[in-house]
């Protein structure tokens, strides 16, 4: 039912604004892995919305939820005052986060959390009178939201250029590496060396002027790029040898995307904060949160005059009611259907499988793979300097399927509730799709 004139008031985020409004792809209403669309056809979302909706699309469990909650209390001041769904969903939260990230800073989005994140990180080398480690390192291709402090540390170029100074950092190079690890399946074996370069990094600007490194433990919206094998192990030695915190930003690899609740325990590499937010409410309503080791949280804490605010930062909708209500029924979506690891089982071994069965078309240069998150990279298009994946998304949503592309690289990280038929549909939607494009 359409209440607007045209598509005109609304200015899209990250997409190309003008092209979409002459040919617009609307969807309608959303249920388990598909989208009906505006002219009548259901189509399958490999996308989990925007690797967001883990447990499906319109779970009735969560919409019954945030309605109760809405009813009973809608909201609250987080500052100065509480709520106990706020302390309880921190409390169940911390049920899958890797020991000792036992507390929890909420925000309201993956930027959000970013900024809590890196603030937390400025605050404790603060309050243990270290203001001189000041500095943070990311990593190229990196993507940590849209706020200064992530677009800082973020390594993608078009959303960095252009918005001025940026906070004081460098970064650690990329580990995508076509020439020695094309159409790995899982970790790749080549390139442990890469973390070694956090070291030079340390090298150059010294460990007492460096606060903390981040990096997406798989970089999502660079191209779905994974870690060698022990990169994420080394990182970790590097910064704890060199008194450096460690964060990984989950928002897309946490909530049972690679086979765990999060990458820090299928990897087992503890990092001393994870950033999480979309899967975290199944991305029905917005929040962040940050997962917190204890000994900053305790420092932090320890080290503020008595009675006085600890950390100036924080957000009106900070463990907002509603959202926690949505957080919890999604827990209990993911404890009870066992979708936290779904991806390490039979699923996974399907979805490696049928994305590898791709190799045999021409254009295809890499196909990379971890749990239920895949990509598949295309040569750049003969001729021509416009990368192929945007035209490949939209004839995609023309043969019913709803993909991410970046550059040459088409994206998937479907709801982990995928069956092996529709990951069938997917991989046949692609062939027909590159049939039609190439
Ligand atoms: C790794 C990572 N960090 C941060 C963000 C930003 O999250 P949001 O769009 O909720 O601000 C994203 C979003 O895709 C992300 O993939």
């Amino acid at each position: 039912m359409k209440n607007y004139k045209n598509l005109d008031a609304f200015w899209m985020p990250f997409t190309p604004n003008r092209a979409f409004k002459e040919n617009p792809r609307i969807v309608t209403r959303t249920e388990g892995v598909f989208c009906h669309t505006d002219d009548g056809r259901k189509i399958l979302d490999a996308t989990a919305g925007l690797w967001c909706v883990n447990a499906g699309h319109a779970r009735p469990q969560i919409a019954d939820a945030i309605a109760k909650q809405a009813h009973e209390l809608d909201f609250t001041s987080p500052f100065n005052f509480g709520h106990d769904i706020g302390f309880e969903f921190a409390e169940r939260l911390i049920q899958h986060t890797p020991d000792p990230l036992n507390k929890v800073f909420f925000a309201n989005s993956g930027s959000e959390a970013v900024e809590s994140a890196l603030k937390i990180a400025l605050a404790y080398q603060n309050s243990r009178g270290k203001s001189g480690k000041f500095k943070l390192i990311g990593r190229e291709m990196a993507y940590h939201g849209v706020n200064f402090g992530g677009i800082s540390v973020g390594g993608l170029t078009p959303n960095r250029k252009g918005f001025g100074p940026l906070l004081p950092v460098d970064h650690l190079p990329h580990t995508l590496d076509l020439e020695n690890n094309a159409f790995s399946k899982g970790l790749p074996e080549a390139g442990l060396e890469k973390a070694d370069a956090l070291e030079e990094l340390i090298k150059f600007h010294d460990a007492s002027s460096i606060a903390a490194v981040i990096v997406e433990p798989i970089s999502g919206a660079g191209g779905v790029i994974l870690p060698p094998k022990g990169y994420l192990k080394r990182l970790r030695e590097i910064c704890t040898a060199n008194d450096i915190l460690l964060i990984f930003d989950e928002v897309i690899t946490g909530w049972g995307r690679l086979g765990s609740a999060f990458a820090a325990v299928e990897f087992d590499v503890v990092p001393d904060m994870i950033v999480s937010a979309k899967g975290i409410t199944n991305g029905i309503v917005p929040l962040g949160a940050v997962f917190v080791a204890d000994h900053i949280h305790d420092t932090i804490m320890d080290n503020a005059a008595e009675g006085a605010i600890e950390f100036y930062h924080g957000y009106t909708y900070s463990a907002n009611p509603v959202s926690c209500a949505a957080g919890l029924a999604t827990l209990d979506i993911y404890e009870q259907e066992g979708l936290l690891t779904r991806a390490a089982g039979d699923i996974g071994e399907y979805w490696e499988n049928a994305l590898h069965s791709l190799k045999d078309i021409e254009q295809v240069v890499d196909i990379r793979n971890y749990g239920l998150i895949g990509a598949v990279q295309f040569k750049q298009p003969a001729g021509t300097t416009a990368p192929i994946g945007g035209k490949f998304q939209v004839a995609c949503y023309d043969n019913d399927v709803m993909i991410r592309a970046m550059g040459n690289i088409i994206a998937f990280s479907p709801p982990l509730t995928i069956n092996p038929e529709e990951i069938d549909q997917l991989i046949a939607a692609i062939r027909k799709t590159a049939n039609e494009l190439f």
